[in-house]
């Protein structure tokens, strides 16, 4: 090993040298539109899953292309002893769709503007996949005796369907010691965190139909049942559109409060309310109360309408009755609660009172409880201190990662968070983006870390 190449400057140095390189294949993989969600971009899919093959083997190191009943994984590898441990690195390789009208750019450009990177994906998830690889490189030219793999997922976006059967085939291949997902976000610029816990999600649809055509509002109006406006009345009793409060019986049953120690690590994080609103550029809040924020992003569940379809929406007056409406919804859970629980509440109290209003379950991924002791919490910690000078808070996250849970269950062992994202960098929103500043960082971080957990027993 050579420790000389470990140091912080020498790791800064690694990373500048590697700078153009760096850029140039985030920008191959930011240019391929690998958009799960949409059926019609597959081939983009596979195409992204070959670049991400080709990235390890453009590296040294080997690579290959896992089929699962969906879309394929991608598992990169660097170094194959069995006498050293090794490290798995996850990360996902599909992005959201970007149709926002607000993008400055084509959001299937890669554009650089300085030291910030705009692109769909290059925050979530291809930038921090593209830094993790670039901290192999820095370890592995240091002679760090570790195996490291890549485990890159192209699914997440869709809520990981294919990923259980996927590990599980492919278990062999996967064997680790440890995980680490860089998937995540800071609490603002200059102060990291590592999540403790993860949302999970459940989603769901309400249909309603009352005709089979439009019909004259002037002529049927009054006596004709409005299926927009009945929807609309089903959503507001099952949750309080001013304050979110969720008014189905039962569905914080399951919630546990945070631990005064969460709480404590909470309150210093560094969060405040103002920086949340800026990097988020939120108008309005429910609450400005910085622990009551945290609380409700990170501590409790809650129902969200995305989307209500239904009626005119074009120029000018048509007034007709509309026949028929659609809503989508989604509940976040917190650590302890259980999805299928939870939708069957929701689902009785529709049926209940509304039992014309069909009721569609989809699919849900299950909430994360994490760890924030031993090792290889530390090896996090010292990472980030390490990299970015700053000390790293145990939070959790609002989001959800399907793979997290599913990575322990088949896996069988813990996973932790070395995070790169910022808020600002706006995951799914219109001019996502991704700077030097995180990716510089996160090669000595990344680099660090294997350090650190190449010295542990397997
Ligand atoms: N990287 C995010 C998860 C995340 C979100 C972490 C917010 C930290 C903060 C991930 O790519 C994501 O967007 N997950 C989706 C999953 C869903 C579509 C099934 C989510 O949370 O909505
Ligand atoms: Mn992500
Ligand atoms: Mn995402």
């Amino acid at each position: 090993m050579k420790p000389e190449l470990l140091t912080r400057e020498a790791l800064r140095a690694f990373a500048e040298k590697h700078r153009t390189a760096f850029e140039a294949e985030l920008k191959t993989l930011v240019e391929i539109p690998s958009i799960s969600a949409d059926p019609s971009k597959k081939p983009d899919i596979l195409r992204c899953a070959q670049a991400a093959a080709q990235l390890f083997e453009n590296y040294g190191g080997r690579a290959e292309v896992l089929e699962t009943p969906g879309n394929p994984l991608v598992l990169g590898r660097f170094g194959d002893d069995p006498s050293l441990p090794t490290v798995t690195v996850y990360n996902h390789m599909d992005v959201q769709p970007a149709n926002e009208p607000e993008w400055t750019s084509d959001p299937f450009a890669f554009t650089v503007e300085g030291d910030t990177y705009r692109g769909r994906g290059t925050t979530d998830d291809k930038g921090p996949a593209v830094t993790a690889l670039f901290g192999a490189l820095a370890a592995r030219e240091a002679g760090v005796p570790i195996n490291i793999k890549f485990l890159w997922e192209l699914e997440e976006e869709v809520g990981s369907p294919s990923f259980a059967k996927g590990i599980t085939v492919h278990k062999e291949k996967l064997r680790t010691h440890a995980i680490v997902v860089s998937d995540t976000v800071w609490i603002t610029r200059g102060k990291p965190s590592t999540p403790a816990g993860l949302r999970g999600l459940k989603g769901f649809r309400l249909t309603l139909e009352t005709a089979d055509h439009d019909l004259h509002s002037g002529v049927v109006g009054g006596a004709a049942r409005n299926p927009l406006s009945e929807l609309i009345k089903v959503i507001a009793e099952m949750v309080d559109g001013e304050t979110g409060q969720v008014k189905i019986p039962g569905f914080y049953d399951e919630v546990v409060p945070p631990s005064a120690e969460e709480l404590e690590n909470w309150r210093t994080s560094g969060f405040t309310v103002e920086t949340f609103k800026k990097d988020h550029m939120i108008f309005g809040m429910r609450t400005e109360e910085p622990l009551e924020v945290l609380k409700r992003v990170w501590g409790m569940p809650t129902m969200e309408v995305h989307g209500l379809v239904g009626g005119y929406t074009g120029p000018g007056i048509k007034a007709a009755v509309p026949p028929r409406v659609e809503a989508k919804l989604t509940c976040r859970l917190v650590p302890d609660m259980d999805g299928d629980k939870t939708i069957q509440r929701v689902k009785a109290f529709v049926n209940e009172r509304f039992p014309d209003v069909d009721f569609h379950v989809e699919h849900g991924l299950a909430p994360f409880k994490g760890h924030t002791t031993g090792p290889y919490a530390e090896a996090i910690k010292d990472a980030y201190a390490f990299a970015f000078g700053a000390p790293c808070a145990f939070t959790r996250e609002g989001g959800s990662i399907g793979a997290v849970r599913t990575m322990e269950e088949v896996l069988g062992c813990e996973v932790y968070f070395l995070g790169l994202s910022l808020p600002s960098h706006g995951y799914h929103a219109p001019n996502e983006n991704y700077d030097w500043e995180q990716a510089g960082g996160g090669i000595a971080a990344f680099a660090r870390y294997f350090q650190t957990v190449s010295t542990f027993k397997g």
